[in-house]
């Protein structure tokens, strides 16, 4: 197997020698990136292994037969779409919205995705461990709508994220958790702000607040709106955001909905963020030329379908150079990377306050449901009561 080995070149604030606190080249005050997180946050120096990632070269005919699959099956759906009329709405009343598909998307998801997605989107009815039974189903116009046949399959699961194995059938997680819900519901019935917090929620707050090493964290009832719906009270027209070309989507809806500007740079590449910050600091907003209102950095921890880990210490060294913000998806690093499960802050020995927002959810590794965004008290609260935050 062919590996490609890209070795973490150390950034002037590690090079440097013992010692907490010092000053890179700039004169800006960068601390030491070589220890690991404690649990009450401060950080213990070790010396670090070098950052070394490999990919899997991906074979010729594989690439080609994949390439030719998926092209074949969009010439196919640009046919059928001039053929047959669309059968879905359309966005309507969306005036000084911005789309939330846009024309490609529609055409795929229509075209394209649906006649395909029985292949691997089939509704489970059991626990998703290491095996799932699947709900068999049947369609008979191409994906639109199914039918039940009533019998059911067993197949191994290779596709969620139970990177702890908590989300099992048995065991106290999940008996823990019928408990709870006996006890309490499993609803408030009432938005948080107004009558729906209880007790359980700021014990759970302040929980995921000391583990991932920030003074304060809020949690959402779903990873994807915990993206979706917060970064547009944490940016809006007038910031530019700097983000990851292979950002989530729900990364990415957030931005959209922000309406804020967003310029994308190259996977992981830290010259390409450079020079995106870079013209952005020289620039300024278009037209006006004014110094953008905030820039902010949106990265995830681990991404789930490359692999790669993100280059934490070079960002933050660039954030700082930059004085631009930085929003860290930790979806799937939280509880899977790190000497302590803490993710990839903890992976890098990283100060986690050094970043301004972590975001992560309790799909992958704790086997729940729901998100959180951890912060400084300060931050936290602005997003909650304010349209649009000055972090
Ligand atoms: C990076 C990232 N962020 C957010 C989410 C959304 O999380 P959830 O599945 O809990 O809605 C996902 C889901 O896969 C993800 O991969």
């Amino acid at each position: 197997m062919a590996l490609d080995k890209t070795e973490y070149s150390m950034s002037a604030a590690e090079k440097m020698s013992n010692g907490a606190v010092g000053r890179n080249k700039n004169g800006v005050r960068v601390d030491r990136l070589d220890g690991h997180v404690h649990q009450n946050g401060s950080v213990k120096k070790e010396k670090r292994r070098p950052f070394i990632e490999s990919f899997e070269k991906i074979p010729l005919l594989t690439a080609a037969t994949t390439f030719i699959g998926f092209h074949l099956i969009l010439l196919m759906g640009y046919i059928t779409s001039i053929i047959f009329t669309p059968k879905v709405a359309r966005e309507k009343n969306r005036k000084g919205y911005v789309p939330l598909y846009d024309r490609f998307e529609s055409f795929y998801s229509r075209y394209v995705y649906r006649r395909l997605r029985d292949c691997w989107n089939i509704p489970i009815c059991s626990c998703p461990g290491s095996e799932v039974t699947l709900k068999d189903r049947v369609t008979h116009d191409c994906g639109w709508t199914f039918e039940y046949t009533g019998t059911r399959s067993t197949a191994l699961n290779l596709g969620s994220y139970n990177y702890l194995g908590f989300a099992q059938a048995e065991g106290s997680c999940s008996e823990d958790s019928a408990v709870k819900i006996k006890e309490l519901g499993c609803a408030t019935a009432s938005p948080r702000i107004e009558f729906g917090t209880q007790k359980i929620h700021q014990e759970l707050e302040a929980l995921t607040a000391k583990f991932v090493g920030m003074e304060d964290a809020i949690t959402f009832g779903m990873g994807f709106a915990t993206n979706a719906l917060n970064l547009p009270s944490i940016v809006s027209k007038g910031c530019l955001v700097v983000s990851d070309e292979k950002n989530h989507a729900s990364l990415i809806l957030g931005l959209r909905l922000s309406g804020a500007t967003i310029d994308v740079f190259k996977h992981n590449n830290m010259e390409s963020l450079r020079q995106v910050l870079h013209s952005a600091v020289i620039k300024g907003q278009p037209r006006s030329h004014r110094p953008w209102k905030k820039i902010l950095i949106v990265v995830e921890g681990v991404y789930s379908m490359e692999g790669s880990i993100v280059r934490l210490p070079e960002i933050l060294e660039l954030k700082r150079q930059y004085k631009a913000y930085l929003y860290v998806d930790e979806a799937h690093s939280i509880g899977a990377i790190g000497r302590n499960g803490r993710g990839v802050v903890d992976y890098f020995g990283v100060d986690p306050k050094e970043v301004d927002i972590l975001m992560g959810t309790y799909t992958k590794s704790f086997g729940s449901a729901g998100g959180y965004i951890a912060g400084s008290k300060v931050n936290l609260t602005k997003i909650i009561f304010f349209p649009v935050v000055r972090l």
